[in-house]
């Protein structure tokens, strides 16, 4: 291959949506690109490939990449509101139904699963995220690359998959997009890193560089983070893809004078794919001249783009994916989006208004999300069809055949004009509920979607105070990609719900749950705050020496609010009362390599059937490094009819005790250690028991992250 060749290979270049450039043809018949992305469609897909195939010297195929964050045709709920389904079957359902959609159209790369734990609801891409916690994010990103990669990644039907963006864009500064992160390494380890491990030893195809830097090292040019901790450390040998023109934003990120030292300093950390091809093509010929970087380098990352196009059978059969001929709705689309979407809804308070009583004769469905579809699909939507959504009003009119349902919107998303209050209220009056439907659209959250307020906006708290002061029942449906900071509203609607951004199903799926069709059971992935001034917040916090005593001015408090959130982490009701007793643990002391078993017993006292989601949390309460108050080490569903009593059990070993100790080296410690379960992280509501690390040894080499790394 000459240089130009591999540097085509190295580079990545946008189509323009179903067409695509003469210069993008051209580039493709001189050899210089390898891939492409946000081309999609068998038409245009096979005849660019045709073009590579039949008219380059080398005849080496092109790999289409397409961001498929939650669904490609049919849309399935943002991966914020999945991941509160808590369920990873589902997880990777929704991924393989996507996988299979979207490789029909000629797609054969995933810009997923975004994997960047979310502790700050201002960064408009927690809707992208799993949420904040670390073993969420584990088991996600494990589902998902299952999901989408299938059994084999030359299976036509599935996808190589991308975890991105690593590492730390979740910390970004008071979340502000594209702005800096700088955490301790101890953090970076600890809360960023597992849910990238998970999906490196899931065997996950790519993964893509942050946008961001972490104390003054930009991710792309990291070699610690990419060779060190990703490639060595973890044993990932698939392809690092750059964020869109990533590599030549090095320059302006001040690390690089030009594109020749940014192009050489990403190839030395490990960054294979130039996303827009730019520094690569125009940087890397200098780089070499100059010696910045050496040609083995070059063929190094040239061999690993090869190697992906191997597994996926493109040299074999290049238009994989788009011969089968099976018509577009074969698989399991709108009802796994349906199920998906009552899944992902979290009940956060019910009077008892809900489920919605048999006989009602007239509901007020208000807001300016009442009648919306396109914003049902939320950000990334990849080419879900928005008028195909099902609104709020449709799914309740379809629900409710005997009833009638009249529909205000009463204001815009984001508009400051009331005039249509009067509207919402003449239906309101006569209504025997009324169903509330605020929140965002979908470009206020996902990428560039920071906002410093995360609140409604516009004049929704005006049109929802008017519905309040009504005095019927409001039921309140809150459409977003982040927690929104609401407490008036949770004092005084009679029930709210978070409904996030649920995909095409969106009102079915809402109306199933507002009249008990389905029983709700989505619990929150974050800490819901109240007031923006506690942001970040996150359950799992070290402990203070001075806990909270509210007649004490001198314990770690707000002197003007509570410190807790307004919903923790966990937290979700259902139409069932579910009561956990009888926790116990098969022994009281253990020692390196044994395992153990949880179990805890729960009853559904409720009327109705239902799911309850079991969280199992651990604290050490004394370590050589004070450890959270809480963390999260596994969870369980369990279904269980009225009256039915089950037990969920849960299997660990002497490893879940493991933490970075002083020296960040994995160590696991001689005392005791709490274990907790129960149905959210608020602790005072956990049941509680204990056990004790034995003859423990003080330091395992290799057990956490695999090795410890050098400072990032
Ligand atoms: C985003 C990535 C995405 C890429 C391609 C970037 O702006 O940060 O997450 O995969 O665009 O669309």
């Amino acid at each position: 291959m000459t240089l130009e060749e591999k540097i085509g290979q190295l580079s990545m270049a946008e189509g323009s949506g179903h067409g695509t450039t003469r210069g993008v043809q051209s580039a493709i018949r001189q050899g210089n690109l390898g891939s492409l992305f946000n081309v999609h469609g068998s038409g245009i897909v096979r005849e660019l490939q045709r073009l590579a195939i039949e008219e380059t010297r080398l005849a080496i195929p092109l790999l289409f990449g397409l961001d498929v964050l939650h669904g490609h045709r049919t849309i399935f709920p943002i991966p914020l509101a999945e991941a509160a389904a808590f369920d990873p079957t589902l997880w990777e359902a929704t991924a393989r139904a996507a996988a299979a959609e979207a490789s029909r159209d000629g797609i054969m790369l995933t810009f997923a699963p975004m994997l960047d734990l979310a502790r700050d609801p201002r960064w408009g891409r927690i809707a992208e995220s799993p949420g904040e916690d670390p073993l969420v994010g584990s088991r996600f990103a494990a589902a998902k690359v299952r999901g989408f990669q299938g059994r084999s990644l030359s299976d036509p039907t599935s996808l190589a998959a991308t975890a991105k963006h690593i590492g730390a864009y979740g910390a970004v500064t008071a979340g502000r997009e594209y702005a800096s992160s700088d955490l301790s390494e101890r953090t970076l380890l600890e809360l960023h890193l597992p849910a990238f491990k998970a999906a490196a030893d899931a065997g996950v195809a790519a993964v893509m560089a942050a946008f961001t830097d972490i104390a003054g090292v930009p991710a792309h040019a990291n070699v610690t983070l990419l060779r060190e901790i990703l490639r060595r450390a973890w044993g990932f040998d698939g392809v690092v893809i750059s964020d869109y023109g990533a590599v030549a934003e090095l320059v302006p990120r001040g690390v690089a004078a030009d594109l020749a030292e940014a192009a050489a300093l990403a190839l030395t950390a490990g960054v294979d794919i130039d996303m827009m091809g730019n520094a690569y093509r125009r940087g890397l010929p200098g780089a070499l001249a100059r010696g910045l970087v050496g040609l083995e380098a070059v063929d190094a990352a040239v061999m690993r783009v090869l190697r992906l196009k191997e597994r996926l059978g493109l040299f074999d059969e290049p238009y994989r994916g788009l011969s089968r001929d099976a018509p577009a709705d074969d698989g399991p689309g709108r009802g796994l989006a349906r199920e998906a979407a009552r899944r992902s809804i979290v009940l956060l308070t019910n009077d008892g208004v809900l489920p919605l009583p048999r006989g009602l004769r007239r509901i007020a469905v208000v807001g300016p999300l009442a009648a919306a579809a396109r914003p049902m699909l939320g950000p990334w939507a990849a080419i879900g069809d928005g008028t195909a959504a099902t609104t709020i009003a449709d799914g309740l009119r379809q629900a409710l055949p005997d009833c009638v349902v009249d529909v205000s919107g009463g204001v815009s998303i984001a508009g400051s004009d009331t005039n249509g209050i009067a509207d919402a209220c003449r239906i309101a009056e006569t209504a025997d509920v009324v169903v509330l439907c605020l929140g965002e659209d979908e470009t206020m959250s996902g990428e560039a979607g920071s906002r410093a307020h995360p609140e409604l906006p516009g004049a929704q708290r005006t049109l929802a105070e008017v519905m309040l002061d009504l005095g019927k029942p409001v039921i309140a449906l809150i459409a977003s990609g982040r927690p929104l900071i609401v407490p008036w509203l949770v004092e005084r609607a009679s029930a709210v719900l978070a409904t996030w951004f649920l995909g095409h199903e969106a009102g079915h799926a809402i109306a199933d749950v507002l009249i008990g069709a389905a029983n709700p059971s989505g619990r929150l992935p974050v800490s819901w705050p109240r007031d923006v001034g506690q942001i970040p917040i996150f359950y799992a916090e070290r402990p203070t020496g001075r806990p909270e005593i509210a007649a004490n001015r001198f314990t770690s408090k707000y002197l003007d609010m509570p410190a807790t959130p307004q919903f923790p982490f966990g937290h979700g009701l259902s139409y069932c009362r579910f009561v956990l007793s009888g926790l116990r643990s098969t022994t009281t002391e253990i020692r390196r390599g044994q395992h153990l078993e949880i179990a805890v017993d729960v009853t559904n006292e409720g009327p109705v059937a239902g799911e309850e989601t079991v969280l199992f949390f651990i604290h050490d309460p004394v370590a050589s490094v004070a450890r959270p108050l809480l963390e999260l080490k596994d969870f369980a569903k369990i279904r269980l009819m009225p009256g039915e009593r089950g037990t969920v059990t849960f299997n660990l070993t002497s490893e879940a005790f493991i933490f970075p100790g002083r020296s960040l080296a994995p160590v696991l410690e001689v005392g005791e250690i709490e274990l907790f379960v129960g149905k959210s992280a608020d602790r005072d509501s956990l049941l509680r028991t204990s056990i004790r690390v034995i003859v423990a040894q003080d330091r395992l080499a290799g057990q956490l992250v695999s090795a410890r790394p050098d400072p990032v």
